[in-house]
């Protein structure tokens, strides 16, 4: 084998997208046992000899965070040892990313954390997408390309011509909602979300007209589908005509699938950054295995990532 060559391999956390971006990159999967030893610790085994290899490791964050985030540093652990040339920590979810401040006294940074173990593991760079603030790109140490599945969600409306209201259903969403307006050339509109608890939501009221328009709304994240779904049944209160939910990473916990089949709801539009678990009706899954394929070949190459977005 010479050098440097383009190697892809996945944890448990979401094999299917890493199959997709293997094919879409024309390269076969890495072979790598994951497994777990007879008392839960995770066992790896590379069945291939991956000395001088530029690697790129695929594993979302996602529930249950803490197998598949330890799976992720162990890979790591593996490849370094084995002599990789270069790691890329592909982690199209980042978990923890809620917990990026101290919004209380007494309480831990989380996602720093989470961001000194990958590098500590011995990771070079992080591709990620859409995290849930921008600045956590700052809690790593090492280059991290965060993309944005923004363009491919904006596709998929683009082609349903939908046109009507944009709203983000809580004001952290806005600089997101404000940007799909932009590009559906829609209407904007904001619900008025305050958190009471990590379980508790209050929806107050909302900003911007939405009667007789159609209603797109737009989070970074569905996870137990509070928000989101509050904010619909905002919105068709207010007399909304049809309401599409979208994000990015559907993390589904809790009870969100029966919240969401209950939710006053067209359509759920989601992408496969995290794999879904259970089928659930009116629900369309976008993938990013073209975004995230693109963006390493690029990196592979050393060519500019951002101009994937111009
Ligand atoms: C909050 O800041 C996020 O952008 C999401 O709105 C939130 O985390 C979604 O959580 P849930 O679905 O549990 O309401």
């Amino acid at each position: 084998m010479r050098g440097d060559e383009l190697m892809i391999f996945s944890g448990n956390g979401n094999r299917p997208l890493a199959e997709r971006i293997a094919e879409r990159l024309g390269v076969p999967l890495g072979s790598a046992t994951v497994g777990r030893f007879p008392d839960g610790e995770i066992s790896v085994k590379l069945e291939q000899n991956i000395r001088g290899g530029d690697v790129f490791v695929v594993q979302s964050t996602c529930p249950p965070v803490n197998e598949n985030l330890m799976e992720l540093l162990i890979m790591i652990d593996c490849f370094r040892r084995a002599s990789a040339r270069r790691i890329t920590a592909v982690v199209p979810y980042f978990g923890y990313a809620r917990q990026d401040r101290k919004d209380e006294s007494r309480v831990p940074i989380s996602a720093k954390l989470a961001a000194n173990l990958i590098r500590t593991a011995g990771a070079d760079r992080v591709l990620t997408t859409d995290l849930h603030s921008a600045q956590i790109q700052g809690f790593f140490d090492i280059p991290v390309d965060h993309l944005y599945a923004q363009p491919v969600l904006l596709r998929y409306f683009q082609g349903l011509g939908f046109s009507g209201v944009v709203v983000g259903p809580d004001v952290g969403s806005i600089k997101m909602a404000r940007s799909f307006s932009k590009h559906l050339e829609s209407r904007l509109a904001v619900v008025d979300k305050r958190r009471v608890s990590d379980r508790e939501t209050v929806v107050g009221f909302l900003i911007g007209e939405v009667e007789g328009m159609d209603a797109l709304i737009v989070d970074d994240m569905i996870s137990t589908g509070g928000s989101i779904v509050e904010a619909a049944r905002v919105v068709k209160k207010k007399g909304a005509r049809d309401v599409y939910l979208c994000a990015t990473h559907p993390v589904f916990c809790g009870e969100a699938m029966r919240t969401l089949s209950e939710a006053p709801v067209r359509q759920v539009v989601v992408t496969d950054t995290i794999p879904l678990t259970q089928p659930l009706d009116r629900i369309e899954v976008i993938s990013v295995a073209g975004l995230l394929g693109d963006a390493i070949h690029r990196i592979h190459m050393n060519e500019s990532v951002s101009s994937l977005f111009n």
